[in-house]
């Protein structure tokens, strides 16, 4: 069966502390282990930026299942397509925040946020030099 990826960009619903994405992100992981699925999550503290990759049939059934979670709105895919190979192949749900990259990440990141587009991109690199201003 061919590969598929989906990605999206959505926003939290009240508040979601970067410790309670991450256990998502480790539930997810489980899951998503468990249906050959990979993929990336980034959170900013306000959006969501997922792409899920595998199996057609799996990746279509988890982003159903994650368009009616509660706890995010305004789900907007951003790119749907079949791949020919993973991106994400290591990570079942690879967590980052796109402020402080894992240095492990920091490449797939950057590269993931250059194609989702300038105005998804600026929704997290805005919020990363927010969060700057904020600190100083
Ligand atoms: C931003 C976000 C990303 C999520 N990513 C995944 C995921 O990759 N895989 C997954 O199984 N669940 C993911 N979830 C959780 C699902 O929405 C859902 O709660 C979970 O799959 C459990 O579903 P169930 O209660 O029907 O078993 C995500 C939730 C949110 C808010």
């Amino acid at each position: 069966m061919s590969l598929h990826q989906i990605m999206y960009i959505s926003t939290v619903v009240g508040t979601v502390t970067p410790q309670e994405c991450a256990e998502v992100a480790q539930l997810s992981a489980v899951n998503n282990q468990r249906d050959d699925v990979t993929g990336l999550l980034l959170f900013n503290s306000r959006r969501f930026l997922q792409v899920l990759e595998g199996p057609r049939d799996a990746v279509e059934r988890i982003f159903a299942r994650i368009y009616d979670d509660p706890r995010h709105r305004a789900v907007v895919k951003l790119r749907e397509g079949t791949i020919e190979t993973r991106e994400f192949g290591q990570w079942t749900m690879a967590y980052d925040d796109p402020a402080r990259p894992s240095n492990s990440l920091k490449d797939k990141v950057a590269a993931l946020l250059e194609r989702a587009g300038p105005s998804t991109r600026a929704h997290f690199i805005g919020s990363a030099d927010l969060h700057r201003s904020a600190a100083r």
